[in-house]
């Protein structure tokens, strides 16, 4: 959804390769555009183009900018076009002030008619034109920079995190944010912002998190952030614990298979919250209901929440999905407990959510990104261990939120068998990775498909769902997750001669009904890929395809182990089909925006 960026050294040297490098860590947020912004000797030099990072900086050289400050951005179109006019950095008309910015101005139409009104000339379709103009205008007016931009969000509704300079005010960056995320870095070369950490981890690790409306000044001195009252803010500085090997492919094709080869790590790393979250269970008192909210992947790990916690700790619970919890408001109360996921910290939806259910509730935040909003705002929180998770689609992240919830649902119900289970699971993991060369040349054989179904029951329902997400997001092919006993109550009708059905399909309570549904489908033509348990001969026989499972693996725990084959089918049809499986269309890893 956009990232941004900016960077002012100490001393006199280049910036734009310093901001090159760390605006393209940040190509997951958006890939429609790119382009900087640095200041040299009286001007403010622009170089931006519509395309990818790569295809643009081969274009335009971006690296070879003169000056030692400067702002960045890549684009996730919501406002205009992916084009050159509508890239940013945004001007004035005399180019006297650059911006860049992630979020959406709700009200940019009428300030538009009114700066037109008034003189402004505009170029692009965007709503983010109107801050530079505003900037110009009290600027214009004898304000500086900072007060500038104050000015500027006292006027600008919605979503934003900015970050200006001006050409009258030199050496200086001023940012804010309100509902948009951005960090402020402090290295030993120079200070920096970003929308997210991994795009300055190789720069600087120490960290100041901004709040809404705080205003951040950096200069060559250092960094200085004020409240809306002009007071100067003591920030703590916090220290993150990720590398920036974390955040490369380090010789993987593509981050997305190198994060499906991380989950057995992600899931070890993550188990050692164990104690946090007894801590959390024992200060948070009587629940009486506990309610997930989330979007996308999340709320699929959310719904495996729901399946473990009602029939290990009879607790009713339910699952929202973020951009829909305000319906359900009035039904919350001091005695539910109101769970987010999300591996960003920053989904705008969640965000909405959070602020509501903290006015009645108590609140939970299940995250991936340290410092996120998520984390400041929700009352406790359990901190996923993944790292830094760049493909957008969500791999590991995933594994390590079940992680936590199975850790939560375990814990609460005193259940230390399951716990047992849970610690087996990095291995179970690592073997299912064993067979990666299986799993590759199946997919290719399912790569004609234009329609895929996916079948489970109870626990492995939302596994089905999550495969179909994966599916969908990455290969552009159209693919359903079903609880797999209500087929027949309508969808049975889309089966059709070698329609793939991928069905999940674990040794347990639910097997047996499972396999009559993958009996039913199996005779109206559908090309069965079955991923089961190894020591499961009647499904051999039974299916097309087989991924087999280690047998140990039982029907409670597989949600953990069983979606990876189903990441790993996602991923080689991508493959074969050519798309980019990091980046695919439409989508940005972090959603800003309701
Ligand atoms: O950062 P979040 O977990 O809150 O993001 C929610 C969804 O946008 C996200 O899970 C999305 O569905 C995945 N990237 C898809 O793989």
């Amino acid at each position: 959804m956009c990232g941004i960026v900016g960077c002012i050294l100490k001393e006199d040297n280049d910036v734009a390769p310093i901001l090159f490098d760390c605006i393209s860590k940040l190509e997951y947020r958006g890939y429609d555009s790119i382009g900087l912004a640095t200041f040299d000797e009286g001007n403010i030099y622009i170089k931006k183009d519509k395309g990818k990072i790569e295809e643009v900086d081969h274009k335009l050289n971006l690296s070879d900018m003169p000056g030692s400050f400067g702002i960045a951005h890549v684009r996730w179109a919501t406002h205009g076009d992916p084009s050159k006019l509508n890239s940013h950095p945004h001007v004035d008309e005399d180019t006297s002030i650059a911006v860049v910015h992630n979020g959406i101005i709700e009200n940019y139409l009428e300030i538009k008619e009114k700066l037109t009104l008034e003189g402004h000339v505009f170029k692009s379709d965007t709503d983010t034109e109107v801050i530079p103009h505003l900037i110009q205008k009290f600027m214009n007016e004898k304000f500086d920079l900072e007060h500038a931009v104050r000015k500027t969000i006292d006027i600008i509704e919605g979503a934003y995190a900015i970050a200006a300079i001006s050409k009258n005010e030199p050496d200086k960056i001023v940012a804010t944010r309100k509902d948009s995320p951005l960090i402020v870095g402090i290295g030993e070369e120079g200070y920096y912002l970003a929308s997210d950490s991994p795009a300055i981890l190789k720069y600087a690790r120490d960290i100041i998190y901004p709040e809404r409306g705080e205003i951040v000044i950096i200069d060559r001195d250092g960094v200085v952030v004020h409240d809306e009252f002009d007071n100067v803010v003591n920030k703590e500085i916090d220290t993150i614990n990720w590398t920036p090997e974390m955040a490369e492919k380090e010789g993987y094709d593509h981050f997305m298979i190198k994060e499906i080869n991380e989950q057995a790590t992600a899931v070890r790393n993550t188990l050692t919250q164990k104690d946090n979250i007894q801590e959390i269970i024992d200060d948070v008192g009587d629940i009486q209901r506990i309610c997930f909210v989330a979007c996308g992947t999340s709320y699929h790990a959310s719904l495996t929440g729901k399946y473990l916690i009602e029939s290990l700790a009879g607790i009713p619970t339910d699952v929202i999905l973020a951009s829909e919890f305000k319906y359900s408001a009035n039904t919350l109360n001091e005695n539910t407990l109101v769970i987010f996921i999300s591996q960003s910290g920053e989904t705008a939806d969640s965000l909405k959510a959070l602020d509501v259910a903290n006015q009645t509730s108590k609140t939970l935040g299940i995250v991936n990104v340290a410092g996120s909003s998520i984390t400041r705002r929700a009352q406790y929180v359990i901190q996923t261990q993944a790292g830094p998770e760049i493909g957008v689609a969500a791999t590991k992240t995933y594994v390590a939120q079940l992680t936590s919830i199975y850790l939560f649902a375990a814990l609460l119900s005193k259940n230390v068998e399951l716990l047992k289970e849970i610690e087996k699971v990095p291995d179970f993991i690592d073997e299912t990775l064993e067979d990666i060369d299986f799993i590759k040349d199946i997919s290719k054989r399912y790569n004609y498909a234009r329609d895929f179904f996916y079948l489970g029951r109870g626990y492995s329902y939302p596994t089905a769902l999550e495969g179909a997400l994966k599916l969908k997001e990455i290969t552009y092919i159209h693919g359903e997750g079903y609880a797999a006993g209500e087929l027949k109550h309508g969808p049975l009708a889309l089966i059709d001669e070698g329609i793939p059905v991928v069905v999940i399909i674990p040794p347990g309570d639910n097997y047996r009904k499972t396999m009559s549904n993958l009996e039913e489908v199996k005779s109206r033509g559908a090309n069965v890929l079955a991923i089961g348990s190894s020591d499961d001969e009647s499904l051999k026989a039974k299916s097309d395809d087989v991924i087999a499972i280690n047998a140990d693996v039982k029907e409670i725990i597989a949600p953990l182990v069983y979606i990876v084959p189903l990441q790993l089918i996602a991923y080689y049809i991508t493959i074969e089909k050519g798309h980019d499986p990091d980046k695919p269309k439409n989508l940005a890893k972090c959603v800003t925006v309701e």
